[in-house]
């Protein structure tokens, strides 16, 4: 079911030429981990769990007229080159990518790629200024399987090209994981899955029938490996990882942020001052988007590389709105000498609250989980800073991340309709009343399963309707009951996840009652919750044993804190009865480990995009390798006749109706149609950030649709959202609208003030010249 179409990576080839072009020949940085000395930089880089092939292989064959070149500057000092039209060299591998590099410069023509037979992409290999050992071309979503790579010498060149040079300098080959998984699994009805139970379960595939129409295809790669995914238009999604060995360039060094075209598949990175590894993010009311928190400059054991990165650890980076198809423009712009946090965050939470600004909630000061406090920031700050509570724009403790650790990094975090903010950490809940700084705690999870890093579970907010005045309902699923006191090395990548979900409303009344516990068909940690227009809950993605993170527990796979890769979706229905509401049948299974740093997100045209995986300091091939293949799980409506909407209008005012036109097929008129509002959520590690639905008051006839905005920031906290007509379960494709009056979130200026005196810019790196100061 994994069919690999035929596209065209053009847009990639014009933006990696021109950031070539414009950036400097080498850039200086230091490459690897812990080194001190700068060393020059180029994009020629064997993955471990690739292998590289110099020019001079015999596994290359030339035909026509090549000569070979020699220079200390080259790989293995040697390349091959031609200047004749039609001249061309074969290579034939098995794996699912390859990688080619050469020299780019003033004498350089345009090739040819082929892959198995097929253009795939002219590569001009034209550079004002000569450079060594560049990736002129890549490609890391090929079928499992034999391939052939053909690179022909165009004899075509710029105008500005002296020549119709093309060279070869070495190959790359990337293997694949050679995990193969044939077909669905039975639906497990087995609640104690451990991580034996998965092997037995997968030897039975051959007997399921494939009845559904749910579809998985794989089609296109992110360039840069997606840790955190946010979808920001019609057209794109926002690709955010932590600096590393990505293939995608920019500034002549790899790139660690992208925008992925959902329509084309093409990817166009974007520039980034700091390190984002284990950043949070979320969109403010006016549709900036900004991306908080983050990694300091190298480290040994945190950053893999350096490539002229600055401290991301306080980084406020802004998104300002780029809602056209064309994203040339685009950027993400950060300055921490006037913005930035007032405290050092890794894996904090960020969520828009009823004002249409941002929380930030928790995370580490300095990374990685220890069993003590040394390095806990057990605090909320806002975006834009708030003077509130007696606080003017600093942090403010919250006594619930303190009680929480170890496991309480990345706090799962709905904004409630009453305004308030749910969390849970580790095996604990609460209820924050922001605007008074109170908590009101809530039942521990059930049966010591906890719920956030490393041990992390899912959550979602279930949808939100006025038929039962908004009642919010939580629903937190996977996980892990292994203790979070105990060291790395009595921790295991087979210790079995959870299969368990715990369901509450939060009113009085379900408060009482208390969590409600289900059991998923298959355990799993590290999974992705993603909310569908109809209301249900597909949960994807994660591992059946194991905990999050990588390189310290026993019996690591590679370099994964996690094994036993959960391969099929299971669908929840939250209003199906108890007992009924988990559903893997005729539910395609994937091929594709998606473990630690794996994302999912509903996109515009009602396909769930499924990307990343990632459990390495640095790119690696070896099994569980990083991912860039992307998967496209298509509901079954995907397949039939959709509703239709006409111009929707960008703005949605709360409580202020507005009026378009709907298209409703044949066999979906006269029956139960619905407006939903959605947000589809800042995605990482699991939490899937501002995710909401909230069905809206409406009414259609004659073909038109009449609906009014949410009543408040509560329902619905002002900002960007997603407007679908659901027809008999038939959802329209969606249409980004904004909600509430499209302006900035308030901005404090006293508070900003104060904030920036109080506090120094990148303060991690001061600290380690002199340890003191964090009063607040
Ligand atoms: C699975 O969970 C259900 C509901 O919690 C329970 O009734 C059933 O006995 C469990 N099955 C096993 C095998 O533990
Ligand atoms: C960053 O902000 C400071 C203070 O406002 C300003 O002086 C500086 O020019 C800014 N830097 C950039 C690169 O914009
Ligand atoms: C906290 O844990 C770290 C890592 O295990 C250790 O180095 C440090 O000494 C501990 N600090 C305290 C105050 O216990
Ligand atoms: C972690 O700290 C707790 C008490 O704070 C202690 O009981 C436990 O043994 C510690 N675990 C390790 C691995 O040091
Ligand atoms: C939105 O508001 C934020 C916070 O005030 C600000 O930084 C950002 O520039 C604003 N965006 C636009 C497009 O005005």
């Amino acid at each position: 079911m994994v069919a690999l179409r035929s596209y065209f990576w053009l847009f990639t080839l014009v933006v990696s030429c021109s950031a070539l072009v414009l950036a400097e020949s080498a850039w200086n940085g230091h490459t690897t981990p812990g080194s001190v000395t700068p060393s020059s930089f180029n994009p020629y880089y064997v993955a471990p769990g690739t292998k590289g092939y110099d020019s001079g292989s015999k596994l290359l064959h030339y035909s026509g007229k090549w000569k070979e070149k020699y220079s200390s500057r080259y790989t293995h000092k040697s390349v091959h080159a031609t200047s004749r039209a039609k001249s061309y060299m074969t290579f034939t591998f098995t794996g699912t990518g390859v990688e080619w590099f050469g020299n780019m410069g003033q004498r350089h023509g345009i090739a040819d790629v082929y892959i198995d037979g097929k253009l795939i992409q002219r590569v001009d290999t034209w550079s004002a200024k000569n450079l060594r050992q560049q990736r002129l071309y890549w490609t890391f979503d090929l079928a499992h399987g034999k391939h052939t790579l053909k690179i022909v010498n165009s004899g075509d060149r710029r105008d500005e090209s002296k020549g119709t040079t093309v060279d070869i300098d070495a190959l790359v080959v990337t293997m694949g994981s050679t995990t193969s998984v044939a077909a669905a699994p039975p639906p497990q009805q087995d609640n104690t899955t451990s991580g034996e139970d998965y092997a037995a379960a997968f030897e039975n595939f051959a007997s399921s029938p494939v009845t559904s129409q749910w579809t998985l295809s794989q089609k296109g790669a992110t360039g840069v490996h997606a840790m955190q995914l946010a979808v920001i238009s019609q057209s794109h999604a926002l690709v955010i990882d932590k600096v590393e060995h990505n293939p995608l360039s920019i500034d002549g060094h790899p790139a660690w942020a992208a925008l992925y075209n959902l329509r084309t598949h093409s990817v166009k990175p974007l520039r980034m001052q700091s390190n984002s590894f284990c950043a949070g993010g979320t969109f403010l009311s006016n549709g900036t988007l900004i991306n908080v928190g983050g990694n300091p400059v190298v480290q040994d054991h945190t950053s893999a590389a350096d490539f002229g990165d600055v401290d991301g650890l306080q980084a406020i980076r802004i998104f300002e709105p780029c809602d056209s198809d064309n994203v040339d423009d685009c950027e993400i712009v950060e300055n921490h000498s006037r913005l930035r946090m007032a405290s050092p965050r890794w894996y904090n939470t960020v969520v828009r609250i009823s004002d249409g600004s941002a929380m930030i909630i928790g995370g580490s000061k300095k990374g990685g989980w220890i069993n003590n406090s040394t390095t806990n920031n057990p605090t909320v700050e806002y975006f834009p800073p708030k003077d509130i509570n007696g606080v003017n724009g600093l942090p403010i403790t919250l006594p619930f991340l303190v009680e929480t650790l170890n496991s309480n990094l990345f706090p799962i975090a709905f904004s409630l309709p009453d305004g308030r903010m749910f969390m849970a950490a580790n095996n604990d809940a609460m209820i924050y009343d922001w605007k008074n700084n109170v908590e009101h705690r809530l039942p521990q999870i059930p049966n010591g399963v906890r719920v956030t890093y490393p041990m992390t579970g899912t959550g979602v907010l279930l949808p939100l309707s006025p038929a039962n005045n908004y009642a919010s309902e939580i629903l937190l699923c996977g996980g892990s009951t292994v203790d979070d006191k105990k060291p790395g090395y009595e921790i295991s990548s087979q210790d079995p996840a959870s299969s368990q979900c715990s369901r509450m409303v939060l009113t009085d009344a379900g408060i009482q009652a208390g969590w409600q516990v289900e059991q998923m068909p298959q355990a799993r940690t590290m999974p992705d919750a993603v909310l569908l227009p109809t209301g249900k809950v597909l949960i994807v993605n994660g591992a059946g044993t194991g905990i999050s993170g990588y390189g310290n527990v026993i019996n690591q796979v590679g370099s994964s804190n996690a094994d036993n890769p959960v391969f099929t979706p299971v669908l929840y229905d939250p209003s199906a009865p108890n007992g009924q509401r988990f559903s893997s049948a005729g539910m395609p299974t994937s091929d594709i480990p998606r473990l630690y740093h794996s994302v999912a997100t509903l996109t515009p045209s009602g396909m769930v995009m499924i990307a990343g995986s990632n459990p390495n300091l640095d790119r690696s091939e070896e099994k569980y390798g990083t991912e860039y293949r992307v998967e496209w799980l298509s509901p079954p409506y995907m397949n039939v006749e959709r509703p239709h909407l006409g111009d929707v209008p960008r703005k949605l005012g709360f409580g202020r109706t507005v009026k378009f036109d709907v298209d409703l097929p044949l066999s979906l008129q006269g029956g139960d149609v619905k407006v939903v509002l959605m947000d589809f959520g800042y995605v990482t590690h699991a939490v899937h950030a501002d995710s909401r639905l909230v069905y809206l008051e409406s009414s259609v006839s004659d073909g038109k649709v009449m609906v009014t905005g949410p009543p408040d920031g509560g329902i619905y906290p002002p900002g960007p959202g997603w407007i679908m007509v659901v027809a008999n379960d038939i959802p329209s494709e969606a249409v980004k609208i904004m909600v509430g009056d499209g302006k900035s979130p308030e901005v404090n200026e006293g508070a900003i003030r104060n904030l920036l005196t109080h506090t120094s810019a990148d303060q991690y790196d001061d600290e380690k010249h002199h340890e003191d100061d964090d009063s607040e």
